[in-house]
């Protein structure tokens, strides 16, 4: 127990199960404080059993903090904090998250956190991956710790929305609304490694997708490093595979979580919903 929740640990101090909580009912400030709180401990939420259409995630979502916006996919018609990250049976386009990445990170301000529903689950595949880059950090070599706190590194939308990005590419197949525009070459710098407002702890504020240069180093010896850590943040050890199951609500943190969308389930629709919540700049 937690406060008001009931909590079942999956992987220390990065995954946990909410039990029995029915998150489309109105909650208490008791619980949504204790949500926050087990939030802080626990990066990655799962909510099991959450039967609930777009108006009710994004008053859940609205209980824990304001939301953010999707700069490069259209949202719901009705619903403008909502995108549904979705893939038809038939579809062959690159599957939307499939590379490790923190939601949008190029953004001045990037999201603090995501909610994910599951609307359809595919009988196979379609997990999400998620790493913990305060684990990642902290399990640095101390020097190399110091040396990376004093770093900043380049984020950009363009390598998935730029007009020569991943989704530039026009396939009446793709289900998603996905916009491609010349606002993706912007570029945000943030620390390389930053500190959790409510936690205090560090973490690698780097990925795969949107991370294009380290600021302080040329561009080879910077891509080398930005390598290394890429791939030492996405070892098995710091990772948990999440299964999804139908009416699951996951909710993670972008300022200490990188994921990625498992493909596997070709010939299956998988359908999602999706809202973020605001954060602050990285510091
Ligand atoms: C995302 O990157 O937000 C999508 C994750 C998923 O579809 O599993």
């Amino acid at each position: 127990m937690s406060g008001q929740l009931t909590l079942r640990e999956i992987k220390p101090n990065f995954v946990a199960e909410v039990v029995g909580l029915k998150a489309n009912n109105t909650l208490s400030v008791q619980q949504i404080k204790a949500i926050k709180v087990a939030w802080s401990k626990y990066p990655i939420l799962i909510f099991p059993d959450q039967v609930f259409e777009p108006t009710a995630l994004i008053s859940f979502s609205k209980q824990l903090g304001e939301l953010g916006l999707d700069p490069f996919v259209r949202p719901l018609s009705q619903h403008k904090h909502v995108i549904e990250v979705r893939r038809e049976a038939r579809e062959s386009t690159p599957i939307f998250g499939a590379s490790w990445h923190s939601d949008w990170s190029f953004q001045p301000r990037p999201p603090s956190g995501t909610l994910l529903h599951a609307k359809t689950v595919p009988p196979v595949g379609g997990d999400t991956l998620f790493g913990d880059c305060h684990q990642a950090f902290e399990m640095l070599p101390a020097k190399l710790k110091t040396t990376l706190t004093g770093l900043s590194a380049i984020h950009s939308a363009a390598p998935a929305y730029g007009p020569r990005g991943l989704f530039s590419e026009d396939d009446a197949s793709r289900s998603m609304k996905i916009v491609i525009s010349e606002d993706a070459e912007k570029t945000e710098i943030h620390p390389l490694v930053r500190t959790h407002p409510l936690s205090g702890r560090k973490s690698l504020f780097i990925n795969d997708v949107y991370t294009l240069a380290i600021v302080e180093m040329e561009p080879t010896k910077g891509r080398a490093l930005l390598k290394y850590l890429l791939q030492h943040m996405t070892e098995d050890a710091f990772v948990h595979r999440h299964k999804w199951h139908p009416d699951m609500l996951v909710l993670w943190d972008n300022r200490c979580v990188v994921h990625y969308a498992d493909g596997g389930y070709e010939g299956h629709q998988r359908i999602m919903h999706r809202t973020t919540l605001a954060g602050e700049r990285p510091a």
